[in-house]
């Protein structure tokens, strides 16, 4: 009961400092908001200038419409309200060539975020589909976190019908992502090509990190063109991957200038500090 009062009066602190971080930051530097269809909020900023330390986005004009990208990572859009982003992630595959061999297309994809961003806490299942899988997701330096899931399918008929669950037949799940995590590493296991059967009608896996929901089975996804609702970005097979972002330091929210600081504004700004290690906050002293 407590908690929720909380939880609700941060939210209502969220909001007001947020009316207030807009008022400020409207009469700031001539700073764009979008880039192509993508609004880039405050305190994240397209160029240094315009960010707060850590947040600042690349508009790559090569494209059509141009792309945002944090580091090497495209944005998919920015919520302020919820402290997220999404972003696109790369998927892993692999294809059958014989019942018992296999060609990689990617070996394994990993992804490091760095110091201001985490795998959205609850938000993520990890996926894969395949007919003879065993496909691992590892996090962490030192990939202390570690789980997967196998899949089988005798034969294309014996795998899950389409809208199905994942529970095994074709398709597996992990559906939850601890908090946390910085960096996160998706890889088919190399030695043990379980015995694919259904190679001829259903040759290829695929493994990657979504948002919870996003993906719903079908058997037609086992093909080499993949599923249909992969995202093509740059020649890349991509799926919306859900991040936390706030301003992590130890301490309270500083402010300068009279601006409270955006971490402020975050709603997972205080839940992190909550979680947050110690072994964290290393990195940033
Ligand atoms: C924009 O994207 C293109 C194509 O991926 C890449 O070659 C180029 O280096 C990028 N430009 C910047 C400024 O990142
Ligand atoms: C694959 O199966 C064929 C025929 O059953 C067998 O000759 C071959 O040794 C197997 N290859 C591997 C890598 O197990
Ligand atoms: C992911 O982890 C595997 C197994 O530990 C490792 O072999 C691979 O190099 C990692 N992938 C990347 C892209 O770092
Ligand atoms: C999966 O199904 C849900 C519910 O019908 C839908 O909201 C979602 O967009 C679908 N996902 C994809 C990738 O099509
Ligand atoms: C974090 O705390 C350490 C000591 O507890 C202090 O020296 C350091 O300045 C603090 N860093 C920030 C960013 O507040």
């Amino acid at each position: 009961m407590a908690q929720g009062v909380m939880l609700w009066y941060d939210d209502l602190l969220a909001v007001l400092v947020l009316s207030v971080l807009v008022a400020t930051s409207s009469t700031a530097a001539n700073c764009g908001r979008k880039c192509g269809d993508v609004r880039i909020p405050y305190p994240f900023g397209i160029g240094v200038d315009c960010a707060w330390p850590g947040f600042d986005v690349t508009c790559n004009h090569s494209f059509t419409p141009p792309r945002p990208y944090t580091g090497n990572v495209e944005i998919m859009d920015i919520s302020l309200e919820a402290g997220e982003m999404r972003v696109y992630t790369d998927v892993v595959s692999n294809c059958y060539t014989s019942d018992n061999t296999s060609e990689y297309v990617t070996t394994s994809s990993q992804l490091d975020l760095g110091t201001t961003f985490l795998y959205a806490r609850s938000r993520n299942e990890f996926t894969a589909i395949g007919c003879g899988v065993i496909a691992f997701l590892r996090g962490r330096d030192d990939a202390s976190y570690s789980t997967g899931c196998i899949t089988t399918c005798a034969s294309l008929d014996e795998a899950a019908h389409d809208g199905d669950d994942c529970t095994g037949l074709g398709c597996c799940q992990v559906p939850s992502i601890p908090p946390n995590l910085d960096i996160l590493n998706i890889s088919f296991d190399p030695r043990s090509i379980i015995n694919n059967l259904a190679w001829k009608d259903s040759p290829c896996s695929y493994a990657f990190v979504a948002e919870q929901g996003w993906y719903n089975f079908s058997r037609q996804d086992f093909s080499r063109a993949g599923s249909k609702s992969f995202v093509e970005r740059g020649g890349e097979r991509s799926v919306p991957t859900v991040l936390d972002w706030a301003i992590r330091r130890n301490g309270s929210c500083p402010s300068t200038a009279g601006q409270v600081a955006p971490a402020c504004i975050s709603a997972h700004n205080y839940k992190t500090f909550g979680l947050w290690s110690k072994s964290k906050y290393s990195k940033f002293n």
